[in-house]
């Protein structure tokens, strides 16, 4: 760790901090060198072509996949040291199909070892902020694409996280789905203020989301641009149409195309 990572965790204003990080696959390098520092309550939405390394970045930091070099710090901590919330893109492979929709997000809280009321109080809680109207003690096959990804993100946030890391959460649902979900989500992440790292390949998303939004270069990846979203909370249906948002969205495009071509 150097003086810059260990000073900028001193003052707690970067949440996650990102140092020289290298990762390789067969020799082929997907990171050589890649920093990055979220600032805490933000949500940052990491955009780019596909293969650039985005969900190989998310499952380095939930410390998922070994890194090969540098340094992912939170407020100076290790991820094993971090509380951490994890949504993957595939909802049917991420809930535990032998256990109702209840006991999955509980499942996290009992290895906590948190007492039952309190487990009973963070489910009561986050049925009401996510206001369900399903049986949450059905099991996985009997609920929609829709409602069992709302339970991993249950699950996810359950553990009252310091950062959550969503990786395509929405890919697989379709649309109607997708605004709902959206619009319980960020209601949530921003009362809570939890730091985010929101993987997706949709720009509409990376955008209407995200307090901040990193497009990303083909391999070896690198930063093609990094926007301030400065558009105002709550972000709805009417924000996708509003100026700003489509001014931001052509910029976007821009890089993106150039990146692609691999101009940036
Ligand atoms: N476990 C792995 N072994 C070998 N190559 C991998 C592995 N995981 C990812 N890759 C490669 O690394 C690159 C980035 O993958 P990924 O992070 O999944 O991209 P993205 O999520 O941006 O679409 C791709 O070229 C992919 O083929
Ligand atoms: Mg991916």
């Amino acid at each position: 760790m150097d003086d810059g990572v260990r000073s900028e965790a001193a003052t707690g204003e970067s949440a996650i901090t990102v140092r020289g990080l290298r990762k390789s696959f067969g020799g082929l390098p997907v990171y050589s060198g890649f920093d990055l520092d979220v600032r805490r309550g933000d949500i940052l939405a990491i955009f780019g072509p596909n293969g650039c390394g985005k969900s190989t970045f998310i499952n380095m930091a939930a410390g998922l996949m070994p890194i090969d070099g540098g340094s992912i710090l939170y407020g100076g901590r290790t991820v094993r040291q971090t509380r951490i919330g994890y949504v993957f893109q595939n909802y049917r492979e991420a809930l535990f199909p032998w256990l109702r929709a209840e006991e999955n997000i509980r499942y996290p809280l009992r290895r906590l070892g948190l007492p039952r009321r309190e487990i009973d109080r963070r489910l009561q809680q986050l049925a009401t902020d996510f206001q369900v109207r399903f049986d949450l003690r059905r099991y996985p096959y009997e609920l929609s694409g829709g409602q069992q990804q709302l339970v991993s993100v249950m699950r996810a946030l359950a553990v009252e996280p310091e950062v959550l890391f969503l990786d395509e959460p929405f890919s697989a649902l379709d649309y109607e789905t997708t605004l709902d979900l959206r619009a319980l989500l960020q209601d949530v992440l921003k009362r809570l203020r939890v730091t985010t790292i929101l993987v997706s390949h949709d720009l509409e998303e990376s955008i209407a989301l995200s307090d901040r939004l990193l497009m990303l270069t083909r391999r070896p990846t690198a930063v093609a641009d990094d926007v301030a979203v400065d558009l105002p909370w709550p972000r709805t249906s009417h924000t996708l149409s509003e100026p700003s948002f489509v001014a931001l969205k052509r910029r976007c495009l821009d890089v993106f195309e150039a990146a692609v071509a691999g101009r940036v």
